[in-house]
């Protein structure tokens, strides 16, 4: 089954409902949140300058398979959701009485992140994601490599990933990328592996 990746910045906006129903597959954060929360987050990824990314569809059916966003800055798209502030209070106390957890992991989540290095010339994998119908095939390795690329092309000389330490499909693709670990942290609810790779 032959795909074509394209540039996630230039995805139809009737296609990015998609991008956000595979999203929903990731543990992280932004998924535990709720969908409207996801939807949001890539509906302002994509407006946003410094981030990019791919999604794959498939050549015949036109379906999405996958995607992967990569930015020198992470932080700033998580923030982007509070921008709009009747949404963001309208959303979020929906959060705080449906899934409290998922609200104290996020003022942590905001704590750690703000103490993690943007080093300048660096990029973040923030993510990459496959439609389980779509996995073992080699395709997130590859969208995750499309990420180096385009770093490279843009002039940024480093990777960085975290990855939670059961997720062994991301391990193995993201190691196969050539990244190397660096560090094992705690980040709330989340035991993750901090990994860095040259661009
Ligand atoms: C992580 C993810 C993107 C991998 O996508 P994929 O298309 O299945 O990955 P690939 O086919 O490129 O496989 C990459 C490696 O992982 C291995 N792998 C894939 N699924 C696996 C599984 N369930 N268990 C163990 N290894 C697995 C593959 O064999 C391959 O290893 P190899 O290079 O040694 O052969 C996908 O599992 C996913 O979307 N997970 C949910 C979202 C997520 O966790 N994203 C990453 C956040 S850090």
């Amino acid at each position: 089954m032959s795909h074509t990746l394209h540039s996630l910045n230039s995805i139809p906006t009737h296609l990015l409902p998609h991008i956000a129903k595979i999203h929903m597959e990731d543990a992280g954060l932004i998924s535990k949140l709720g969908y409207s929360f996801v939807l949001r987050y890539f509906e302002n990824a994509i407006k946003d300058e410094c981030a990019f990314g791919f999604y794959a569809q498939d050549d015949e059916t036109d379906e999405i398979m996958g995607f992967s966003l990569a930015s020198p800055e992470p932080s700033s798209l998580t923030s982007k959701l509070t921008e709009d502030k009747g949404w963001f209070v309208k959303n979020i106390l929906k959060v705080v009485f449906t899934h409290p957890l998922a609200f104290l992991q996020m003022a942590i989540s905001s704590i750690t992140i703000r103490g993690q290095m943007y080093e300048p010339n660096t990029i973040e994998c923030v993510y990459f994601t496959v439609d389980p119908k779509f996995r073992g095939r080699g395709l997130g390795r590859s969208l995750q490599k499309a990420l180096m690329d385009e770093g490279r092309k843009r002039g940024y000389k480093k990777i960085y990933a975290s990855v939670e330490t059961w997720n062994i499909a991301s391990l193995k693709a993201t190691q196969a990328n050539g990244f190397k670990i660096i560090k094992t942290f705690r980040e709330g609810i989340y035991h993750r592996h901090r990994l860095e790779s040259e661009l």
